[in-house]
């Protein structure tokens, strides 16, 4: 048995689940869904858990640091006060109040969080990543000779496919224009042009701080896509349940990869992971093409961690039921030194 801990949940304001469940409220359907279950998972391993809606306020944080003294912070915050680069932000604050805390080091949430930034690391290290060009606001798009249509255009630092649809691969420096001035005015970004991957796209889930464990290689189906359509994962792809369902979007364990071929998907993530400096758990996006070359489209610090969701499906796979994910989370955050770090 684990100890029993305070753990204190951090969560967006509007998704502090309520104490109560009416009887037939569609927990799966909840806005507060992830948050729900990390809390009442927690509570259920015999923590003693406080949730904290936070917005714009430290001082919360703070307080119940210094009061309650919870021996560790679930972090399930993704910004601060509206702002998401911000996330990295609030953990170093956890660090300097010497709270330990589940999920990534603020250094590595920057590190991946700008896609350009992490994509020239991830190529020191020989990690295969689509070649890129990015644009700030205000600068005109001169399109390299390294970069060919098809093109897939992407907010720097936007996650959660916001901003992400079939418009977003153009074919035409017409289209890149266009796409790139829709990051800037739309999405209010810097935007990163890259070689368009075609192929298959894939997830891994990692756990750990040194020692690492991957799990088993997620593929995203598209088995009933238009024809034509590029088979990529757009916000109604990620997020519309009724589009899910015309077009046969469905995730699972990756069809057909060999023994040898999974295991070197994973042993690239692992790299990937390392060479971001993550800590806690992560997802990283891959696409596979035709050729059977994998290639690495971004890490994901602190992914989606809702129960029966791409992260808590692929370890149930190998025999990690949720509520050991969650505990090892807890177990990984407790074991990390940040100031032992670097
Ligand atoms: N260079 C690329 N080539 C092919 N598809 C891409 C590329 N970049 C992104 N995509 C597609 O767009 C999706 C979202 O891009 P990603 O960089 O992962 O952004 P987000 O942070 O919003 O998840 C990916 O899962 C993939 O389907
Ligand atoms: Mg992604």
């Amino acid at each position: 048995m684990s100890a029993k801990l305070r753990v204190l949940a951090l969560v967006h304001r509007h998704l502090v689940p309520p104490d109560v469940i009416e009887p037939g409220t569609d927990t799966v359907a909840a806005p507060w869904r992830t948050e729900y279950d990390v809390i009442s998972t927690l509570t259920g391993l015999g923590h003693e858990v406080k949730a904290l809606g936070v917005h714009d306020d430290l001082g919360e944080i703070r307080r119940l640091a210094t009061e309650w003294k919870p021996h560790i912070a679930f972090n399930l915050l993704e910004g601060f006060d509206d702002i998401t680069i911000f996330d990295q932000n609030v953990v170093s604050h956890l660090e300097l109040l010497k709270l330990p805390y589940t999920g990534c080091n603020p250094r590595g949430l920057l590190l991946a969080r700008d896609k350009s930034l992490s994509k020239k690391l991830l190529a020191y290290h020989r990690i295969p990543v689509p070649e890129f060009e990015v644009v700030r606001i205000g600068r005109p798009v001169r399109r390299p000779k390294r970069l060919p249509f098809p093109l897939m255009v992407k907010s720097l630092t936007q996650e959660a496919s916001i901003g992400i649809s079939q418009a977003s691969v153009v074919d035409s420096d017409e289209k890149l224009k266009e796409r790139v001035s829709f990051i800037h005015d739309s999405i209010g970004t810097a935007a990163i042009v890259e070689q368009y991957i075609e192929g298959r796209e894939m997830y891994v889930g990692i756990l750990g701080n040194q020692a690492l464990q991957a799990m088993p290689v997620w593929e995203l189906f598209f088995t009933n896509m238009p024809e034509g359509a590029k088979r990529i994962a757009t916000d109604r792809v990620k997020w519309s349940v009724k589009y899910q369902k015309k077009y046969g979007i469905d995730s699972g364990p990756a069809a057909d990869l060999t023994e040898s071929k999974a295991e070197s998907i994973q042993h690239l993530c692992k790299r990937a992971y390392r060479a971001l400096e993550l800590s806690g758990y992560a997802r990283i996006d891959l696409r596979l093409d035709a050729a059977g070359n994998a290639w690495v489209i971004e890490a994901n610090p602190n992914p989606q961690i809702a129960r029966g969701e791409d992260f808590a499906a692929s370890a149930q796979k190998v025999g990690l039921g949720y509520e050991t994910v969650i505990q090892r989370i807890i177990n990984l955050g407790m074991r990390w030194q940040p100031e032992s770090f670097a």
